[in-house]
């Protein structure tokens, strides 16, 4: 079997995908926009051949340019998993007659209003909203939907661009932000916590599934520099707290016409307990999510997904051992990190349950907070017991400080 698999290199998380598709036999081609030799050995020695194009940003057109070339390759399949380019993936599966998500679900997976709208005709609860153009029609909508409220790109990622908006002066003021993007999304606001409900599935049935707690919710960690964003991936998410959560999820996926692949779902609790959806894409999550659920259950989601994209079964065993918490530090103050403070004692106090210790070293420059969801570092604990995960979180979030300077 031979799949072709967009941008192998990038992000952090895809060459590991390119492992797994390779340890199920199959052939990977990789299509990306640098030089194959400047893809790290790791990963090339698991691809059986590729493609390069000028480029994966400049728009639809110039990645359907390689289609005569992959015609000639004569892939079984194309696989893609970074957000971007999930539209362009569909539009060569249909060029080529392959399986897969096509055109109008991938757009659906993508564009947010009319996620919305799959959703909510399937009956399910989600924020009341709407598709604007100009200032004009966002203060319509607004009136319509009340304060507070939420302002966003139709398909961002990462919270860029996305503001909570209490009243008519913030409104004006949030759309002098937004005036660089030709349309938003303007919704309710929900108020309560914020989960993920994640899935490995088969023709939208769940094969592994994973729900993670947001502590605090993006839009918070995205708005203050100050806090270290953290989430927590809960050991089991088939249990009677979150049996209502499940059922939602997994009503989401057939509402939304999921096939085979990862998804990545997020939703709100609202503090009267009501569910409400948040949003939904065909591909894995970021932000370490990943890992931490191989953390919790000591297995290789990365393989799993292969075996489950190419031969539609799931063959490790779901051990569901631990919570797990990955905690993102952002450095104060500018420029280099020059000192690190108690992480010493951090390694002390949790010994082996601190999985992942990967702080920026001394010396190396800050990254742009607002621009990686990594920020200056990750540190991933994990614990049978949620109370004491927790408590080892709250230790690395409030003991562990970077200096940068
Ligand atoms: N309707 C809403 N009510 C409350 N918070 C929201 C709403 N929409 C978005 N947010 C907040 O903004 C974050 C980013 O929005 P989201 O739709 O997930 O976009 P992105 O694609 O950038 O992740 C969410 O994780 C949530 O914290
Ligand atoms: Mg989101």
């Amino acid at each position: 079997m031979k799949v072709v698999f967009f941008s192998p290199h990038f992000p952090l998380e895809m060459p590991r995908f390119v492992r797994g598709l390779a340890e199920v036999g199959v052939q990977v081609h990789g299509l990306g926009d640098v030089p194959l030799e400047s893809i790290p050995a790791e990963t090339r020695q698991y691809l059986s051949g590729y493609l390069q194009i000028p480029s994966l940003h400049a728009g639809d057109a110039t990645v359907l340019d390689a289609l005569p070339q992959l015609r000639r390759l004569q892939p079984d399949q194309i696989e893609c998993l970074w957000e971007p380019c999930v539209v362009v993936a569909a539009q060569l599966r249909e060029a080529l007659g392959l399986p897969g998500q096509g055109v109008q679900d991938a757009i659906a997976f993508r564009d947010k209003p009319i996620m919305k709208q799959r959703v909510a005709a399937a009956g399910l609860r989600v924020p009341h909203n709407a598709r604007v153009h100009t200032a004009n029609e966002a203060r319509e909508a607004a009136e319509i939907i009340g304060f507070p409220l939420v302002l966003k790109p139709i398909a961002g990622a990462g919270s860029a661009d996305t503001y909570r908006v209490d009243d008519a002066k913030e409104l004006e003021a949030t759309l002098q932000k937004l005036g660089h993007l030709p349309e938003a999304s303007i919704e309710e606001y929900i108020d309560g916590q914020e989960f993920t409900y994640d899935t490995v599935s088969v023709d939208g049935q769940p094969l592994f599934d994973s729900i993670a707690w947001y502590r605090p919710r993006p839009l918070e960690a995205r708005s203050n520099e100050w806090v270290s964003p953290a989430q927590i991936v809960l050991r089991d998410p088939h249990q009677p707290a979150l049996e209502d959560a499940v059922a939602f999820g997994r009503s989401v996926l057939k509402a939304m016409g999921m096939g085979t692949g990862f998804t990545h779902m997020e939703w709100f609790r609202k503090p009267n307990g009501e569910l409400v959806f948040g949003e939904i894409a065909a591909r894995p999550p970021g932000a370490r999510l990943v890992d931490q659920m191989n953390y919790a259950n000591d297995f290789d989601v990365y393989r799993e997904w292969a075996r489950v994209a190419c031969w539609r079964t799931f063959e490790a065993p779901i051990h569901r051992r631990y919570h797990v918490a990955a905690i993102f530090k952002r450095a104060q103050g500018q420029g280099r990190i020059r000192e690190i403070h108690g992480m010493d004692q951090a390694r002390r106090a949790l010994g082996e349950w601190l999985v992942a210790d990967e702080l920026l070293p001394i010396g190396t420059p800050r990254r742009d907070w607002k621009q990686t969801l990594l920020s200056d570092g990750c540190l991933i604990v994990r614990h049978p017991d949620l109370r004491t995960c927790e408590a080892m979180m709250d230790l690395l979030v409030q003991d562990v400080h970077l200096i940068a300077g």
